[in-house]
């Protein structure tokens, strides 16, 4: 489904913050590679389609032209807070918070950061620092109109199909840019205890059996929610609850 263009004036026109600037590109192999050759923060670069456009742990994330929402922000803390290692789970939420008010309901949060409703990916998240400055560039991919794309190897969906109704990008940019910007400034403020009430609730694979590799072994056990740096803690068959920071393998749902 072909959807209207993002604007990058009615952007501007839109948001109650206060970003450097708001760009939307037709094309461009990554917009988190455009910002990491950036060193000014506060940028906004949005892309319709995305010809190299990069998940977590080295995967591809499919960018087809004008149906999904292909967002990187810059953002840079005077001082990082200790907590930094909290920022993915924290954006996650935000983003989960922000979708909710659109109307979205029986979504989630697979940690640290994958959107997910009812057990298929929406949308993900990738940090990563600039090339040029201290900056760091978050970037959301989210799923919103699209239909149909080869070479996605998981369970995933779109946004217009879990609201069962076409999705205007543009105003859902709008709450989304106001949330994240106001998220990035409350984040050094917050305490991580705070932050990691709000992701209890969040937390779609808590007490769930997951598995995962670990120094070459498959290590399965049941996830018992976050540590205080942001790692995933579980439960091994043992009984002993140790924290580990690798991709998981597989959660059983049910
Ligand atoms: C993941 O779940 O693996 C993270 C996906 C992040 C995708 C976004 S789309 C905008 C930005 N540009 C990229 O190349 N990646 C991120």
């Amino acid at each position: 489904m072909q959807s209207e263009r993002i604007s990058a004036e009615f952007l501007i026109q839109n948001s109650r913050q206060q970003w450097a600037d708001i760009q939307v590109l037709d094309r461009i192999d990554s917009t988190n590679n455009y910002l990491k050759n950036k060193s000014e923060a506060r940028l906004v670069c949005l892309a319709e389609q995305q010809t190299g456009g990069r998940g977590r742990h080295g995967n591809q994330w499919q960018s087809p032209d004008a149906q999904n929402i292909y967002l990187s922000f810059s953002w840079e803390f005077e001082t990082p807070p200790e907590h930094l290692g909290l920022l993915s789970l924290w954006v996650g939420i935000v983003l989960a918070k922000t979708l909710e008010t659109f109307g979205l309901s029986e979504h989630g949060i697979k940690w640290p950061n994958d959107v997910y409703w009812r057990q298929q990916k929406m949308g993900g998240i990738l940090i990563e620092g600039s090339n040029l400055s201290p900056v760091l560039v978050v970037g959301i991919g989210l799923n919103i109109n699209m239909q149909n794309e080869a070479g996605i190897d998981q369970p995933w969906v779109s946004l217009s199909e879990a609201l069962d109704k076409p999705v205007n990008r543009n105003h859902l940019l709008i709450a989304m840019l106001d949330a994240l910007y106001e998220a990035m400034e409350q984040f050094v403020h917050m305490s991580p205890a705070d932050l990691l009430r709000d992701w209890r609730r969040w937390d779609l694979i808590r007490d769930h059996a997951v598995s995962f590799m670990d120094n070459q072994e498959l290590l399965q056990g049941k996830a018992r929610g976050v540590s205080a740096d942001g790692k995933l803690l579980v439960e091994l068959p043992s009984g002993e609850v140790r924290p580990f920071s690798t991709a998981i393998n597989t959660v059983r749902w049910k």
